[in-house]
């Protein structure tokens, strides 16, 4: 529970219009919740109906378990990538990237992502969004759990986070307690023998919609390498139009539920397919877009299992 000295803390951080977009967006959302659903698929209350649905059709087909089993199955991803104005200091710099974690859904409650995590050693760890399961509702046990998967990470410049769709602003001083360093429309400066690497973040660009690059970005140094968070890839344009060199997201789950051959059958980003998943270049741009570490709706994977990724840069 916040007290007022942490909301105007956020405050000073974010501006006093940005958290008035947030908080109430984050009420109205919540209120949808007490209304008559109506005739929206995508209302929450039919959202429900539709996962326990899916839920009766996978056990029907005797592979529900099997899918539940396959939200555990995590693939370490080593992803090099050749970035052109990267500074000889920062060669081979390691940076581990967890997404989607949705912590109080995952079936162990992360005992299995925390003992690999624990065998991993990295220059700098990144979260890209989505630390709950649902995208309201209480959420103490999404951070009791993160706290307890992250206590695993080794990582020399440290935590760093961007908050997604399912992430309430209320999570900031939590998550930063556990070490993990929120980036909302912020940038921090890593230095690595006399040069530098810009780290930038901004807020959900995808359902809350309060992304500002221009803020964001605002402390990069002439000629400076950045690399952006961003809980989703729908920003690609506007973030290579801003000369960011790597961008990092996830939010799409790589499909989640997808049909052999890492198929999607939704993406639910705006954005085309080639940025749903995996590392992709958008004109001078390179962006990586993570399968996710957890899952969400209903937690089952299918022909998309989840990652811990390491990114190589050279
Ligand atoms: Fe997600």
């Amino acid at each position: 529970m916040l007290d007022q000295s942490d909301y105007q803390r956020i405050e000073t951080r974010l501006g006093k219009d940005h958290l008035e977009k947030r908080l109430q967006n984050q009420v109205r959302r919540a209120a949808k919740l007490y209304t008559i659903g109506g005739l929206s698929f995508f209302h929450p209350k039919n959202a429900k109906r539709f996962h326990l649905l899916l839920k009766l059709f996978f056990q029907a087909l005797g592979v529900f378990r099997r899918g539940q089993m396959n939200c555990l199955d995590y693939r370490p991803e080593e992803v090099p990538v050749a970035l052109k104005r990267l500074p000889g200091a920062f060669r081979e710099f390691r940076v581990l990237q967890l997404s989607d974690l949705h912590a109080d859904g995952i079936p162990d409650t992360g005992v299995r992502l925390r003992n690999l995590l624990q065998g991993i050693e990295c220059d700098l760890c990144v979260i890209t969004g989505d630390f709950r399961f649902d995208t309201y509702s209480e959420y103490l046990a999404a951070m009791t759990t993160t706290k307890n998967i992250v206590s695993a990470v080794k990582a020399t410049h440290g935590i760093f986070g961007v908050l997604g769709n399912h992430d309430y602003i209320e999570f900031v001083p939590e998550l930063e307690k556990a070490g993990i360093q929120l980036l909302l429309n912020e940038s921090i400066r890593i230095e690595k023998g006399g040069r530098s690497l810009l780290l930038a973040g901004v807020d959900d660009p995808h359902m809350y919609r309060l992304h500002d690059l221009k803020k964001a970005l605002h402390d990069r140094r002439n000629g400076e390498i950045s690399l952006l968070l961003s809980h989703t890839p729908e920003i690609y344009s506007q973030a290579e139009e801003a000369g960011v060199d790597y961008l990092l997201c996830g939010h799409t789950h790589g499909g989640q539920i997808c049909l052999p051959g890492r198929k999607a059958i939704i993406s639910n980003a705006f954005c085309p397919r080639r940025y749903c998943a995996g590392l992709w270049r958008y004109r001078n741009m390179w962006g990586y877009t993570s399968r996710g570490t957890g899952s969400s709706g209903l937690a089952v994977r299918y022909f998309c299992p989840p990652e811990i990724t390491l990114h190589i840069l050279s």
